[in-house]
């Protein structure tokens, strides 16, 4: 797809990040918005960013409730009459926290909004998207759906889930008008760290510090992911060579990581 003005995309998870980025870099492109979050207040947020002749369509829902996005896929079509790109964006941390430690009640939450939020998004809006010439299906996973880190075990494992997901659903619509896409972003300066529900108030202010990426750069490389019909997107820094390093050397990269990390926390602490 090269043009889209006048061409509807669905992002979920648009109240804030790499969502809100989305819809900005969208919107200045002529495209028609169907935007949801869980955060009623985020979400106007997002719209009074806007261009004031941006036909926008909202629904505040939770994307792990599978009938609440199949009701929204159908308002947006009622809406729209078409729908041409729908973006799986929505997603949460659990915070630093080991496997050991963590409740399940709290995996479960990360798995049902990361995961199911993504296969509910791309099942729901499916047979709209296959009435069109063309259109694409966008599913953000992480760097960590690469590579497993330490003490993000629930992030990692809705990750992996995604991309395994999109790219059984990106084969089995080779040759079909519906081209599927997994991003895999590293770093980026959102809100993502902060809003985990578990995981200590210092852990987060140290994640914050690798978030650097400005989302509507990487807001504008996933648009241009779209145009070529790529179906594996890195963008962030180090995402490329991590995910390369990692087939080379799995364990190895992510033990670096993890001790450099564990090594720049017991610095900080001395400090104190
Ligand atoms: N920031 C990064 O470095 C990074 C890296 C890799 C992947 N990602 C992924 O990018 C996506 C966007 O995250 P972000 O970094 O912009 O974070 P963010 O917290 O800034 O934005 C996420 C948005 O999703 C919304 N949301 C959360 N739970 C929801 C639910 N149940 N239903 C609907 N909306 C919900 C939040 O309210 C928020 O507005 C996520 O899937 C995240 O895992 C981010």
């Amino acid at each position: 797809m090269k043009d889209f003005t006048n061409k509807t995309v669905v992002i979920t998870g648009a109240g804030s990040g790499i969502g809100r980025a989305l819809a900005e870099e969208f919107a200045k492109l002529g495209a028609n918005l169907a935007l949801n979050d869980i955060e009623t207040d985020a979400l106007n947020e997002t719209i009074k960013l806007l261009p004031s002749n941006t036909k926008i369509f909202t629904q505040t829902f939770d994307v792990s409730n599978a009938d609440a996005m199949f009701n929204f896929a159908k308002e947006c079509k009622n809406h729209f009459g078409e729908i041409d790109i729908v973006i799986n964006n929505a997603g949460v941390s659990s915070g630093k926290l080991s496997v050991e430690a963590i409740d399940l009640a709290l995996f479960k939450w990360v798995m049902d909004i990361n995961f199911w939020g993504v296969v509910y998004g791309s099942k729901a809006f499916l047979p709209y998207l296959k009435t069109r010439s063309e259109a694409s299906i966008v599913n953000i996973s992480s760097i960590f759906g690469f590579m497993g880190i330490g003490f993000q075990a629930p992030y990692c494992s809705s990750k992996f889930a995604v991309r395994g997901f999109s790219e059984s659903l990106a084969v089995e619509l080779h040759n079909t008008s519906i081209h599927v896409m997994c991003v895999h972003p590293a770093g980026v300066k959102t809100n993502i760290a902060n809003k985990s529900r578990g995981g200590n108030e210092a852990d987060k202010q140290e994640f914050n510090k690798l978030l650097i990426a400005d989302p509507n750069e990487i807001a504008l490389k996933i648009i241009k992911g779209i145009k070529r019909k790529n179906q594996r997107l890195r963008v962030g820094k180090g995402a490329t060579v991590v995910d390369w390093l990692n087939r080379f050397k799995p364990f190895h990269i992510a033990n670096f990581i993890q001790q450099k990390a564990l090594k720049y926390r017991e610095k900080q602490l001395a400090k104190k």
